[in-house]
């Protein structure tokens, strides 16, 4: 099938390359309230969401994650749909988007200075008994772990008191936040008292951030005119099958599609936190009162080990087909995909987005490799997949697509 050659402005096509191949931290707003796995930039979903929207168009992330697009499409006056499986992300998302009062800072504020006393591993803790019969603790019982697992509980007695939702949200997220810095990809577990003083910082940090959010979020409300639908809609279920889902159907179609999905072939953990190496943990699913799915090959399209890595192909083929049902003929799908071997992951990728009825678009200002893309290094690689010997991917595409008229 003929490709399809976009045009872009130089001013639009230099921002977007800027972006596309940054090494900023992700930051700003409420995007580090958590290091959700192979997030992308804030500003590299700020710059697609500018160049090809207009405020008060709709965002559609049918595998929106830690939620980067929907932060950033509220934040730019637009209207931000998401979709995922993980329900990690579904707490995620709303932490992230929650417009807090100025009485609901001061209560946090004076939660935080209370914690830091009631912290104390002295103390006895409520221990979260139906949490461990479910194995939520796994591998948080150990001589260097237990101490974590019993703030964690300690804090989580005391976020039960805040007055309403909003305030138990968004500490609980600062837990979360202090509990992964604590425990995730760490060879040492920090002392009590570092735990103590993160906890603090990280208040600090969020409450920053969702004052930013709070502010960035009236001001581009007060631009554009309601629509009657909720701003930013969460949808937790699988992309497969959406065009049935009647929830959306107010927001369609998008006008673009801006995501990232799981990897073909490459190790991602979504669900779990890795404690003094490969020890696996649920525990953030606790911490966030939320319930996980299934196994790994859940989040990340089936088995990754199978030849030709068939399962991934075939859920990623149903996915894509679902897109292209709800997708209308002005819809710009905009992807960022990793690959553990693009030489023949990637024409088997685009050979699924054709067969569902896509064609790719190529803009000459932005491709900087002789097959005409867009393509960047990934930053910070995971360790562990460098211990375990699998690729982490050392490049990403950016992948531009229309419905096939
Ligand atoms: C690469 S991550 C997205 C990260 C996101 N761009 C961010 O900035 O945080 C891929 C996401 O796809 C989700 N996912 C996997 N299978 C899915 C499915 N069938 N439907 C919806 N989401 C799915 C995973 O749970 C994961 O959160």
């Amino acid at each position: 099938m003929k490709e399809w050659k976009g045009r872009m402005d130089q001013a639009t096509a230099t921002i977007l390359r800027e972006a596309i191949h940054s090494r900023e931290p992700v930051d700003g707003l409420t995007h580090g309230l958590y290091r959700y796995p192979a997030r992308f930039s804030p500003g590299f979903a700020r710059a697609v969401i500018e160049a090809f929207t207009e405020p008060g168009d709709v965002v559609l992330d049918p595998f929106v994650g830690g939620g980067t697009t929907l932060v950033e499409a509220r934040a730019l006056g637009r209207l931000g749909v998401g979709v995922d499986i993980n329900a990690l992300s579904a707490f995620l998302l709303r932490a992230k988007t929650t417009l807090l009062s100025a009485q609901d800072v001061h209560e946090l504020r004076s939660w935080g200075e209370r914690t830091l006393v009631a912290l104390n591993l002295r103390r006895p803790a409520r221990r979260a008994t139906t949490w461990m019969a479910l194995g939520y603790q796994t591998n948080l019982t150990g001589r260097t772990t237990w101490p974590s697992r019993k703030l964690i509980e300690l804090a989580l007695d005391s976020i039960r008191l805040l007055a309403n939702a909003r305030q138990q949200r968004l500490a609980r997220a600062v837990l979360l936040k202090t509990a992964q810095w604590a425990l995730d990809c760490r060879a040492e577990i920090p002392s009590a008292r570092a735990f103590r003083k993160q906890l603090l910082v990280h208040l600090h940090e969020v409450l920053a951030g969702a004052l930013a959010f709070r502010g960035a979020a009236l001001r581009a409300d007060r631009e554009v005119e309601p629509r009657g639908v909720p701003r930013t809609l969460f949808l937790q279920r699988s992309v497969e099958g959406i065009e049935n889902e009647p929830r959306l159907t107010p927001y369609l179609p998008p006008r673009l599609v801006l995501t990232s999905p799981p990897y073909p072939g490459v190790h991602v953990l979504y669900h779990r936190w890795q404690v003094q190496g490969r020890r696996e943990t649920p525990a953030p699913f606790w911490i966030a009162d939320a319930l996980d799915g299934n196994g790994p090959s859940y989040y990340t399209f089936g088995d990754r080990k199978r030849p030709g890595l068939a399962p991934y192909f075939a859920r990623a083929a149903q996915a894509f087909t679902s897109l292209a049902r709800i997708a209308g003929p002005q819809t710009l799908v905009v992807q960022l995909v990793a690959f553990a071997e693009p030489s023949w992951q990637l024409p088997a990728y685009l050979g699924v987005m054709q067969d569902a009825g896509f064609r790719e678009a190529t803009y000459s200002s932005l491709a900087n490799a002789r097959d005409g893309r867009v393509w960047r290094g990934v930053p910070n690689r995971k360790w562990y997949a460098r211990t375990r010997g699998e690729s982490s991917a050392s490049n990403e595409v950016v992948l531009f697509h229309r419905l096939a008229q």
